[in-house]
């Protein structure tokens, strides 16, 4: 069945006043990027401009973030910046080997260059840590993290789940599923079964099953929504 837009009953207009709208919420908001991160995040750039790394890593913060808010026995200063800076191995990669790999197209060719860019970003990781004097005990787990956080399927300890939910959730959002869409051509309810078939059961954390339930299917009623006709008004929201 399908809508007639034009048809249907619209409310007049109502502008609120910038005074009517409160300064600040309640609810949490992304760790800002300043201090030792900013530094990192800064050095950590020149390396995340291919496959839209940038992004995703800065959704992959804002998502940690709130993971760390769950589950206090996290570090943030391990998770934070193995965020940052896990996704920094794919610069040495042939761009050309980087979708046929994710895809699982490459066989065990496809396996060595997701392993090279875990290796590869943990080194680019440790030396990064070193130039802005990073406490040495944090950096060696944040370079373990980094090594092993596709390939490795359990983690390590906490930190690691972390970092690896994080990374994993963002596939779910709005930006991961245009993304990845994007990359393979895939309509947005393909898109769907493709991610969250190789994306929940690797979720290791009870918040981040949450978090990914709940984007999952905010994800599975825009693909109705939009199958419907019923789109979201059009008018200023
Ligand atoms: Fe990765
Ligand atoms: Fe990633």
């Amino acid at each position: 069945m399908t809508f007639d837009r034009a048809a249907r009953e619209s409310l007049p207009t109502l502008p609120l006043a910038a005074s009517e709208i409160p300064l600040s919420d309640p609810l949490p908001s992304p760790v800002p990027l300043t201090g030792a991160r900013r530094e990192i995040w800064e050095r950590a750039l020149p390396y995340l401009d291919v496959r839209d790394n940038d992004a995703h890593s800065l959704y992959a913060f804002a998502l940690a973030t709130a993971l760390l808010h769950a589950l206090p026995g996290a570090r943030e200063d391990v998770v934070l910046p193995a965020v940052l800076l896990h996704d920094t191995g794919w610069k040495t990669v042939d761009p050309a080997d980087i979708l046929p790999a994710i895809a699982g197209r490459a066989g065990p060719a496809g396996q060595e260059t997701i392993r090279r860019h875990e290796t590869e970003g943990a080194a680019i990781a440790a030396r990064i840590l070193a130039e802005v004097g990073y406490p040495a005990r944090d950096t060696e787990r944040i370079v373990t993290i980094i090594d092993g956080h596709d390939t490795r399927r359990d983690a390590l300890d906490l930190d690691d789940a972390v970092v690896k939910d994080a990374d994993k959730l963002w596939r779910l959002t709005p930006h991961g599923l245009r993304t990845v869409g994007a990359w393979f051509a895939l309509a947005p309810d393909r898109t769907l079964r493709f991610v969250a078939a190789r994306t929940y059961d690797r979720l290791l954390t009870e918040p981040a099953r949450a978090v990914g339930a709940a984007l999952t299917v905010l994800a599975r009623t825009d693909v109705s929504v939009q199958r419907s006709g019923l789109n979201a008004p059009s008018h200023n929201e």
